[in-house]
């Protein structure tokens, strides 16, 4: 892949990248279906695949969003991963901690480039001010109380000048930066970010992780629009629960909702 002079090529060569083991074993592929469908197909052959590895595309031909949405990308402009965790130190219900731990580190290498308006719009989209800049999709397999494994697939529009029409709020490095950005150096930046929230996340420091989460939250703590399936409201995000949910302060109620109870809507 081309490593042409950018942003994202010179930190790599600042050597902040370290990762020792998410992204050490790197599977890219031109065309597949799915980076989450091959991962969990691999899995299910008899050699177990190390914790950290990532499977790669150029393009995706069935490629998953979240709520069953179709994830759109166009060939080759774009970052389109999947990467293997076992974080069975964590009980399903606490998995929220994992999705704030992701969500911080894909953002993390974004915000050294593109400053605070890169955040995280709840649950856990990768957004640039009001537009969609990425998206995670987490496929957790569960055993008995523990979380066996997790396939984190990261989509991330990097190259891409046009959109079609459909999608509401799309935006790429492309478009923000006026510059093309080496898709291989950011996949290896956020490897190594997300890495460092998953220890974290290990060694016990989910409530931390849960303050940065919240502290990097689109809207958090602001009057915002949102609608529900009767009706449109403002209310306030006042926090994420244990297990997820969003807090909304509409007047003197506050409720708690999943993500196909609400949707966030934008000027
Ligand atoms: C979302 O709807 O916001 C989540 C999008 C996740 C898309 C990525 S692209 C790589 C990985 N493979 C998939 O099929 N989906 C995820």
């Amino acid at each position: 892949m081309k490593t042409d002079s950018n942003t994202f090529y010179s930190i790599l060569q600042d050597n902040i990248i370290s990762g020792a083991f998410v992204g050490q074993n790197i599977l890219t592929f031109r065309e597949i279906t799915s980076t989450n469908n091959l991962m969990k197909e691999l899995m299910a052959k008899s050699t177990p695949l190390p914790e950290g590895t990532v499977i790669m595309a150029e393009s995706q031909t069935a490629g998953k969003g979240q709520q069953q949405n179709v994830w759109h990308s166009e060939a080759g402009k774009n970052l389109l991963f999947s990467m293997l965790l076992l974080p069975r130190f964590l009980q399903p219900n606490n998995s929220f901690g994992l999705v704030a731990a992701v969500s911080l580190g894909v953002i993390k290498p974004l915000q050294k480039i593109l400053g605070k308006n890169v955040c995280i719009k709840w649950p856990n989209d990768i957004y640039y001010g009001q537009k969609k800049l990425g998206g995670v999709l987490i496929e957790n397999v569960l055993a008995g109380q523990t979380i066996k494994s997790s396939i984190i697939g990261i989509g991330l529009n990097i190259n891409q000048e046009v959109f079609p029409d459909y999608l509401p709020n799309p935006i790429s490095l492309q478009q923000i930066l006026q510059k093309k950005s080496a898709i291989k150096e950011v996949l290896l930046q956020i490897c190594a970010s997300i890495e460092v929230y998953y220890l974290k996340l290990k060694v016990g420091e989910s409530a931390e992780i849960k303050q940065e989460y919240l502290d990097n939250l689109y809207g958090f703590g602001q009057q915002l629009a949102f609608q529900t399936n009767d009706t449109i409201f403002t209310g306030e995000i006042f926090a994420v629960n244990h297990f997820g949910l969003l807090g909304i302060k509409k007047q003197n109620e506050t409720i708690f909702f999943d993500l196909k109870q609400v949707k966030f809507i934008f000027n």
